[in-house]
This record gives structure tokens, sequence and C-alpha cells, in this order.
């Protein structure tokens, strides 16, 4: 099942294209309506102001049981060394906050949004394992890094006895496939869940390589993904759109049948910024591309610088 994330408030925080509350409810009352039950959402989205909106819409559009909640600790939310990264000072204060922000008292998966190489890892671990044992998160996951952090990290838990990671959240769609070399092969041999973000490449998969929308104008994290490679990821944009024309529907659907293809992938992070979106999701599911649509859609594709990871 595709799981769901796009809202917070546009002046707060890192992304101005984000859904402010209003126009965000709708989308997360389609989407629960659907049967979509996981929500995923960062301490550092919108400057928490993501949090406070899954949160209030969750609760009122379903139950606490119901619905699974993933949010994330790393990035910057207060000046000084203690307002961001993975020390175990920022850490617990941190879960705090996130858990205030959502108005629950426990997160179904707690992530760590990106490695942090100023701390040890014994410290990050052990306090992420105290969260667990504390009742505030269920599961435990990690996002984007290099394979051998996330190896080291799965080797110092297993040593010591500590929660274990049970997500991979990385970067993968059609324009971006780097994680195949060691990422992936890693999640496959350590039975690590795999929830990749950006599967539509921020959008790029879904539409003619030259057309914007108000996100892809604002979106200055995605414009930096995709400056090396422009050649071959328009042509990828097309395989996208002729195999899209020949089954007779949305490129959007080809994007994720593509990572659901993928035997590691368990689910991909979809960003829907308009109710209708969340069809498309649901629909790539039951969408089976052929060896030779696959083979067509990844036959463009050029290596790209790695990225993604700071
Ligand atoms: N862990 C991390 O480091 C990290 C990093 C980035 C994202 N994420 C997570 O992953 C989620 C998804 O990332 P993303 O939003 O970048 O992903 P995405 O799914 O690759 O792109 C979403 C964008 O694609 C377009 N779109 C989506 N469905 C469409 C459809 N059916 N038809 C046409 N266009 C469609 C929309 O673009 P327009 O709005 O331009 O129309 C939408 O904003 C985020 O919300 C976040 O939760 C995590």
């Amino acid at each position: 099942m595709p799981r769901l994330h796009d809202f917070g408030i546009p002046d707060r925080g890192n992304h101005a294209w984000t859904l402010d509350e209003e126009a965000s409810r709708p989308i997360l009352r389609r989407a629960i309506e659907a049967g979509i039950n996981f929500f995923d959402t960062a301490n550092v989205y919108s400057d928490g102001t993501s949090e406070e909106i899954v949160g209030r819409a969750l609760k009122e559009f379903t139950s606490r049981d119901q619905a699974v909640i993933a949010t994330k600790v790393h990035g910057r939310m207060r000046p000084g060394p203690n307002g961001a990264g993975l020390s175990r000072k920022a850490i617990m204060a941190e879960i705090d906050a996130s858990l205030r922000r959502l108005g629950t008292d426990y997160v179904d998966l707690y992530q760590i949004h990106r490695f942090d190489p100023d701390v040890p890892i014994e410290e990050t671990l052990e306090a992420i394992h105290d969260v667990v044992k504390a009742g505030e998160a269920r599961y435990i996951g990690a996002s984007s890094m290099y394979a051998w952090q996330f190896a080291t990290m799965l080797h110092v838990s297993e040593a010591n006895g500590w929660t274990r990671f049970a997500t991979m959240k990385n970067y993968l769609n059609l324009l971006y496939r780097e994680e195949e070399r060691e990422m992936l092969p890693l999640c496959d041999a350590e039975g690590i869940g795999v929830i990749p973000w950006s599967p539509l490449a921020r959008g790029r998969l879904t539409r003619e390589w030259d057309a914007a929308t108000e996100r892809s104008r604002t979106d200055e994290f995605g414009r930096s993904l995709y400056e090396h490679t422009a050649d071959a990821d328009r042509r990828v944009v097309e395989a996208v759109a002729t195999i899209a024309r020949e089954r007779g529907v949305p490129r959007a659907q080809i994007a994720l049948a593509w990572v659901l293809a993928k035997p590691e992938v368990s689910a991909p992070i979809v960003g829907a910024s308009k109710a209708a979106h969340l069809d498309d999701a649901i629909a790539a599911l039951s969408l089976i591309l052929s060896d030779d649509e696959i083979r067509r859609l990844e036959e463009p594709y050029a290596p790209h610088p790695v990225i993604g990871f700071s």
C-alpha cells in the first residue's frame, strides 16, 4: 500500500510548496476512506506543523489503533548543538516534542532521518532503544545514508541487544537508481522493509519533461536532485510516457508500479498534493509491469552522482 505525506504550513520551515491544513484535510480524509493507513511525517517538516496537521486529522478521521504513524528525528529544530542531530539529548527532547505535536503518546515508527557523523553510533542506538522501551515508539527505522553506515548500525545494535531497525526509507525511483548497488541488497539480506521516498521523482515522472507545477517552481531541494543527468533523465520520462500511453493509464501509475515491482520494496512513500493523486497510487498496486516494459523503462538510465544523504 502506498503511504502518504505532503502537508505543512507553507511559510513555516523548509518547503514553500506544502499544503496548509485546510487543503490537507480533504486529502487525508480521502486517503483514510480509501484504506491508506500509513502516514509519514518528520519533526522538521514545515517546522513541526506537518506533525500537527497530520495528528489532528488522524484523530478526527480514524482511530489511533487503525493509524500507523511514522515520524523522524535529525533535522534542525532550534539553533545550537542540541537543536538537531542524533545525540541522546536531542532524541529525548525531539520524541517528546513530536508526540506533543502529533497528539499521541506513541508513534508506530520512529526514524533517524539521516546519519549523524558527530555522535557515536552507540549513543544514538541506545537512545532510540530507550525510546522504544519507554513505550514512545513501537518500531524504529532509518533513512538515507550510505549502506556501510547502515550495516554498521545494524551490527552495533545486534551486538548490544538493542532494538533493531525495521525499515529503511531511501531515495529510489526511475530517475535515481543508485540504491540498487548496495542499499537494496543489504536490506534484502537483513530482512529490512524498504519504504522509498520521492518514488515519482517529486513529480518529474508524472508529466512532460518541461512542464512545471506550483510545487516544482519552488522545490529547491528537488531541483538539486536532477541537475547532472538531464539527457538520460528526459529519455526515462519519455519511456514512462510511452508505456503509459500504450496501457491507457496516467504516467504516475507506471512510475509507481516500477517501484512496487522491486522485490526489496515494501511500499513507496507517495506525496499527494491533490486528492486525485491517491487514485493513481492505489491503482498502481494492481498494475503489473511485464519484464519487457521494465526493460524499456530502465534502458535509458544513466548513473547519477550519489545524492540525498545530507
Ligand atoms: N526521508 C527523507 O529524507 C525524505 C525526503 C523526501 C521526501 N520524503 C517523504 O516522502 C514523501 C514523498 O516524497 P515526494 O513528495 O517528494 O514524492 P513523489 O511521490 O515523488 O512526488 C510527489 C509529487 O508528484 C506529483 N504527483 C503525485 N501523484 C501524482 C499523480 N497521480 N499524478 C500527477 N502528479 C502526481 C505531485 O507534484 P505536483 O505537486 O508538482 O503536482 C506531488 O507533489 C514526502 O512527502 C515525505 O514524507 C522523505
